[in-house]
């Protein structure tokens, strides 16, 4: 069950979009989060650990926050998680403009396909695709139901949903399936104003990606530390993909560490 929500800011008043994004925590999803309370949204923020959302919360207030936050502590592969999660949104907000789909885990790295045990996949699925599809199911509908009608679901991907590292079955397969939902509900939101993208990041630097600056297995067996980018890039990547009218929606943004070996091969 989630955990009670934590008030962390202000009331919002009437005209301030609303966002909720998972993952608010740390690392692209603190960012994004930090990103649109700095710049009058209202956000909802979601992650397994409250004090780390408090963290986020602070620190945009430290950065004069002009929205309202409300920190609510949820596992997004948990039903009844997700339904407290929206239904707080629903209570504290009233609406709900902007869904970042972003809480995601890798799963084990460097495990050999034939050694992945059953429970990393499942642990990987469960988070990054039903997740996904669980939160992104209640916001179409709260889209579909409110008035004035609509909103915009921004799903996380990656590169790996076009490519994949070595030893990535688990989140590669998930990146991909996260394509063809993000597609679905382009296609499917369309009579209800719901506008769907996507955006596939390579290296920003995170706790995820804090392995790539070390050294990270490459195609060929080499280990080779690869280049990373700041997060704050991508989070106003997000906003701009945020802020577009609901007529326009950017389909795909691939945003990545320029030098970082992916184009070209390597
Ligand atoms: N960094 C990159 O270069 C990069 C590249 C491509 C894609 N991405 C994607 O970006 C997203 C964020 O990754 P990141 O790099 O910012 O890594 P991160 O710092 O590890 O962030 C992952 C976040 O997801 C939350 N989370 C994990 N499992 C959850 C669950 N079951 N329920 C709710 N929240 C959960 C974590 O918070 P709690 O542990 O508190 O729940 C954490 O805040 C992921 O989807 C990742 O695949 C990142």
């Amino acid at each position: 069950m989630p955990g009670p929500p934590v008030r962390c800011g202000p009331m919002n008043d009437k005209e301030t979009k609303i966002a909720l994004v998972t993952g608010a925590g740390s690392g692209i999803g603190r960012a994004v989060t930090v990103e649109l309370l700095r710049t009058g949204w209202s956000v909802a923020l979601a992650g397994r650990r409250a004090q780390t959302l408090e963290e986020t919360a602070a620190l945009a207030d430290a950065r004069a926050a002009k929205g309202a936050s409300l920190c609510v502590r949820a596992d997004v592969s948990r039903p009844d998680d997700v339904a407290g999660l929206f239904t707080a949104v629903r209570e504290r907000f009233g609406r709900l403009d902007l869904l970042f789909n972003n809480a995601g885990t890798f799963g084990p790295g460097g495990v050999p396909f034939e050694e992945l045990p059953y429970d990393a996949w499942r642990h990987v699925v469960g988070t990054n695709l039903d997740g996904a599809f669980l939160c992104a199911q209640a916001a179409y509908r709260q889209m579909k139901e409110q008035d004035p009608q609509g909103g915009r679901i921004i799903n996380n991907g990656s590169i790996s949903a076009h490519t994949p590292r070595p030893h990535s079955a688990a989140y590669t397969a998930t990146k991909h399936a996260l394509t063809g939902l993000t597609k679905s509900l382009s296609l499917d939101g369309r009579p209800y104003r719901i506008a769907c993208g996507q955006i596939d990041i390579g290296n920003a630097a995170t706790d995820m990606t804090e392995r790539m600056q070390t050294g990270a297995l490459q195609a060929n067996g080499e280990v080779v530390p690869e280049p990373v980018m700041d997060v704050a890039d991508v989070a106003r990547t997000v906003r701009h993909m945020a802020e577009l009218p609901l007529e326009a929606n950017v389909q795909f943004a691939t945003v990545l560490a320029t030098t970082m070996p992916f184009i070209g091969r390597g």
